[in-house]
């Protein structure tokens, strides 16, 4: 009885939150996002324009490392546009990201997820992990086959990382650059959800995943011809 409860009231909590119903195709380039002031790990350049506002969801990699804790080793998520609520209230925004993450979750949300979400959210692309010849990874943001270009990604690096300003059950919020592609100059992970590995393990486990959501926002230079 349970599942189906909770079933109903993220059913009724995601409907009244979404009365127009239309989350993706609209204009971003004129949003900006909310960052913490007083830093400058992750933040919005000056010269920025959004490109593209997404949610990922997916998985955080982690392997057990000789010292016996976690360490990164990489993503898989699939990124939606959420271009139309991207400037509205926060709440519907953080409804709409707790929505995802609980469809991924648990079994019981996902087919009414899909239904509320899926249908009103274009899927843009996918977000994962690409090694390199130094054995290092790189993430990429990958939305060549949504947008029919084989240029629409960003192979991208870390420069700055911010410990999740709402707990630390979530995962830092990041600055990355451009390293290859045309899709971006700068990603920010911000506004992240789970994804966390346990603060331990017993060295020669295998890898792990833990779910996560975050915003992906995709900003290309005022200089840089769209
Ligand atoms: C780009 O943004 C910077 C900083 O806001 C501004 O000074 C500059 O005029 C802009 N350039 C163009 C081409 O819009
Ligand atoms: C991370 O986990 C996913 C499964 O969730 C897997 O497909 C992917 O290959 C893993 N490794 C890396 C480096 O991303
Ligand atoms: C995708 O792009 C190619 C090359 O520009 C074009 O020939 C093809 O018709 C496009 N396909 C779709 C489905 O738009
Ligand atoms: C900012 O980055 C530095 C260098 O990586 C790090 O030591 C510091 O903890 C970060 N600050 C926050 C608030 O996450």
């Amino acid at each position: 009885m349970l599942p189906t409860l909770a079933a109903t009231v993220l059913f009724v909590v995601v409907s009244a939150a979404l009365p127009a119903a239309r989350i993706s195709g609209c204009g971003v380039s004129s949003i900006v996002p909310q960052i913490p002031a007083g830093q400058t790990n992750v933040t919005f350049p000056p010269n920025a324009v959004p490109a593209y506002i997404t949610i990922g969801v997916g998985t955080q990699n982690y392997t057990c490392s000789d010292a016996g804790t976690y360490v990164y080793s990489g993503a898989l998520a699939t990124l939606y546009d959420i271009s139309c609520i991207a400037n509205g209230p926060t709440p519907i925004l953080s409804i709409v990201e707790y929505a995802l993450f609980k469809g991924l979750t648990s079994t019981f949300s996902h087919d009414l997820v899909e239904k509320l979400l899926m249908s009103s959210m274009l899927k843009l692309g996918e977000h994962y992990f690409l090694r390199n010849a130094d054995a290092s990874i790189s993430p990429v943001f990958d939305f060549t086959n949504v947008l029919n270009d084989t240029q629409k990604f960003v192979r991208a690096r870390r420069t700055g990382g911010l410990t999740a300003p709402d707990g630390k059950r979530n995962i830092d919020w990041l600055q990355l650059e451009k390293v290859d592609g045309e899709l971006a100059d700068t990603v920010l992970r911000i506004y992240t959800r789970a994804g966390q590995p346990p603060s331990t393990c017993t060295q020669g486990t295998p890898e792990i995943t833990v779910p996560y959501a975050s915003q992906y926002w995709f900003l290309r230079s005022n200089a840089t011809d769209m």
